[in-house]
């Protein structure tokens, strides 16, 4: 029997066999704009000559290297990520995914707190391993895997007034994403956040800010703790930040990390030299590039075109995001939506249940924002045509 892919995210029914910048190309020859950016991994945009570059000097240098040896290389890393991360962060930890980072500030959190019980919130999706899968929401993710970690009690997002009571001395971390990406594009208010901040430090419950999603300059803020001025005590980061190898960042205080030793966690590939090379030139391209100020010009000028199209269409409920992290809501499941955007050569993605969301790169050009705009309007009069006819036939 030959072996089959075990398809766990559904087929998109295109091959895409090149990308570059903001674009990819399917093995028909059709060219996309790509706001699916492998679940907003490419946000640097596909091949950035920066980051090829330095994959490729690492290449002829060396690929495997454990994290037990010292290194010039990690030394150059820890300099460069100092320009872009918050100061109140000392300790820096590399791992591989997102999710696989969730596990171990989760672990961090109960080694240092010596209490067991999680918060997390209605919503918030943090991965899929045993970990991140108890602290993320969505009870289909989550059901056919329990018993999953214990005490592990989800709040109302944005909900200031639960935190209060829920948020005791008992309570090892909360984990919060400031802006939730796979749960439907849903910002934090600058409330919560800020209440979320005071009764985690008055009670000692370490704040674990999930920035996998919003990290790296896509919200038009290097952090999206950055735009509400709220930091948390352990920040996660994935996805973008080594333009589009597989690393994700934990990044501690001095207080939490100075409490963690040998044998606490381990990575086989975590902080591997092909990662730190990607790290390092995503720091390049990031600040070098002003990327957050240029996702927060282009995101503007998108949401601005966005919302003067969805204004016209009663099947949308709300637009909204910030930076280049942009969410349509729609009042219904919006694959027919994606699938007529896909065909007009526009990659984008489900969030929550009724979401239409784009994760462009930073790379999206005046004409981009054009032309997904004009897929985007006729996309959404297809559907209202249709929905009328199936309802009146
Ligand atoms: C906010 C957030 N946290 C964690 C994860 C999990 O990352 P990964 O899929 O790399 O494990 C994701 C992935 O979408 C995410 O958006």
């Amino acid at each position: 029997m030959p072996l089959k892919y075990l398809s766990l995210y559904g087929s998109r029914g295109i091959k895409i066999v090149k990308g570059e910048g903001q674009y990819v190309w399917d093995s028909n020859g059709n060219k996309y704009l790509d706001c699916h950016t492998c679940h907003g991994v490419a946000f640097l945009g596909h091949r950035h000559p920066k980051i090829v570059n330095a994959i490729k000097e690492q290449l002829d240098n060396m690929i495997s290297l454990s994290t037990a040896f010292e290194s010039f290389l990690r030394d150059e890393v820890l300099t460069a990520l100092e320009r872009i991360v918050p100061r109140r962060y000392n300790y820096v930890y590399f791992l591989n995914s997102g999710s696989e980072c969730v596990d171990f500030a989760l672990k961090v959190a109960r080694k240092v707190r010596k209490k067991v019980k999680f918060i997390s919130f209605t919503n918030a999706f943090h991965g899929r391993t045993f970990g991140a899968l108890s602290v993320t929401w969505n009870p289909k993710y989550r059901e056919p895997f329990k018993p999953l970690v214990p005490e592990v009690e989800f709040l109302k997002y944005n909900d200031v007034n639960s935190l209060d009571k829920a948020v005791s001395e008992d309570v090892a971390a909360v984990i919060v994403e400031p802006i939730q990406g796979e749960g439907g594009i849903n910002p934090a208010t600058q409330e919560f956040m800020k209440t979320l901040r005071e009764v985690t430090q008055e009670r000692g419950v370490i704040l674990i800010v999930d920035e996998i999603q919003t990290g790296c300059g896509r919200t038009g803020y290097t952090w999206a703790s950055d735009m509400y001025g709220v930091y948390g005590d352990i920040m996660l980061v994935g996805k973008a930040i080594a333009g589009g190898f597989p690393v994700s960042i934990a990044f501690l205080t001095d207080d939490i990390g100075s409490q963690l030793g040998e044998g606490d966690h381990g990575s086989t590939f975590g902080g591997n030299p092909l990662a730190l090379a990607a790290v390092k030139a995503g720091v390049d391209v990031i600040t070098g590039e002003d990327v957050p100020g240029r996702a927060r010009v282009m995101g503007s000028k998108l949401m601005s075109k966005l919302s003067s199209i969805v204004k016209d269409f009663k099947i949308v409920r709300e637009l909204r995001g910030s930076g280049l992290m942009i969410g349509v809501e729609l009042r219904f499941e919006p694959k027919p939506v994606i699938e007529c955007l896909q065909a007009g050569g526009v990659l984008a993605l489900k969030a929550g249940t009724t979401v239409v969301r784009f994760l462009p790169p930073y790379l999206i050009n005046d004409d981009d924002v054009e032309n997904l705009s004009s897929v985007m309007s006729r996309c959404l009069n297809e559907e209202t045509t249709r929905r009328l006819n199936v309802k009146t036939s």
